[in-house]
């Protein structure tokens, strides 16, 4: 089959086709999304976990094509779409069957690959972790990023007011049309002056890190949640740990790739509850896939260059 190992030149090769262990599928890929991730596993920043395919791609949407022993309640011919661990820049991949989700209704099934990374990604750090409640305000650092795009439009569904930062007026129009409603230049404007002039965020995703820890906590209000998926901006800074207990304020870290397919944290965890909560609001409208732009498999590389422009609003994917 064809594929793109993990390395650059991003130069499609032909691998052998994946065989389904116990609890796995074979999914014939439609469309894989592009992550920062397999940006970073490409430049030999970023080893896949153990275990894992040295091919690239965290997310797909297909069809099943086999199906192992001990799976249940899918069947060859489902379309689907799934999270990975890697893998999904090939013909075929194998997926436990607790990371396939079904094709949202209304979704087409090129589409469908810009929604497991970021679907569950949000559920998991806002919703499972962070607990956004209604009337809460969330600020979302990178709001038209891949990511940003997704945590707007849920974030706004279940009634938070939404604060975003974005490099220009372009990029903020687009947040507020996915329904931010506070939009920060951070080119130009402090966010923490104006997130705390709003009385504080109760919720931050940050995918900054270091650069923005000290501010981050300054933008928290009181019973504030940090959560920080990123480090774009470093990986070690100065905590003001009296700001953070006089706020009575929590920092959490997390990552996905990494986690148990099932039990405590897992991945089957996480993708259950998107299917049960992301998905009705994808099924009415409420949140939709933001894609950017769709490459051939053969142009990866100029997918990856598209990522890293700094010009993307929303998903880069690759159709196979
Ligand atoms: N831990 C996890 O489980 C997990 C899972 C998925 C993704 N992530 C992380 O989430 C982030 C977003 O990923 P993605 O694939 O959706 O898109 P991406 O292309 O990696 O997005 C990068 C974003 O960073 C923003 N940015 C850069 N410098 C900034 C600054 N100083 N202040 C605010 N924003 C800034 C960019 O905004 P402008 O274009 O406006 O500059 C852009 O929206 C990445 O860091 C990725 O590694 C983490």
């Amino acid at each position: 089959m064809r594929a793109i190992a993990g390395s650059e030149p991003l130069d499609v090769t032909d691998l052998p086709e994946p065989e389904p262990a116990p609890g796995e599928v074979i999914v014939d890929v439609t469309a894989a999304g592009v992550n920062r991730a397999d940006i970073l596993q490409a430049a030999g920043n970023y080893p896949p976990p153990p275990g894992a395919s040295d091919v690239l791609g965290l997310e797909v949407s297909g069809t099943i094509s086999a199906i192992g022993d001990d799976v249940s309640g899918w069947s060859i011919g489902d379309e689907v779409c799934a999270l990975l661990a890697g893998g999904g820049y090939a013909e075929k991949v194998a997926v436990p069957a607790p990371q396939l989700m079904p094709v949202p209704r209304g979704i087409d099934l090129v589409s469908a690959a810009a929604l497991p990374e970021v679907a569950c990604t949000v559920m998991s750090n806002v919703v499972l972790t962070a607990h956004l409640s209604p009337g809460e305000l969330f600020l979302v650092h990178g709001g038209s990023s891949g990511i940003g795009t997704h945590a707007i439009q849920l974030a706004h569904a279940l009634g938070a007011r939404v604060a975003v930062t974005a490099r220009n007026q372009d990029k903020l129009d687009r947040c507020r049309d996915l329904g931010a409603d506070i939009l920060i230049d951070y080119s130009t404007q402090e966010f923490e002056q104006i997130i705390a002039a709003e009385g504080g965020a109760d919720v931050i995703l940050d995918i900054i890190g270091a650069k923005y820890l000290a501010r981050n906590v300054i933008a928290l209000a009181t019973g504030g949640r940090l959560v920080i998926i990123g480090m774009q901006g470093g990986v070690k800074a100065e905590l003001n740990i009296a700001a953070l207990m006089s706020k009575r304020a929590a920092i959490v870290g997390t990552t996905l790739r990494a986690r148990p397919v099932v039990g405590p944290g897992s991945k089957a965890m996480i993708v259950a509850e998107t299917i049960a909560r992301t998905w009705p609001l994808v099924a009415s409208g409420d949140v939709r896939p933001v894609i950017d732009s769709v490459f051939d498999l053969a142009d990866a590389g100029a997918a990856h260059d598209r990522l890293n422009s700094g010009e993307a609003v929303g998903k880069v994917l690759l159709t196979i």
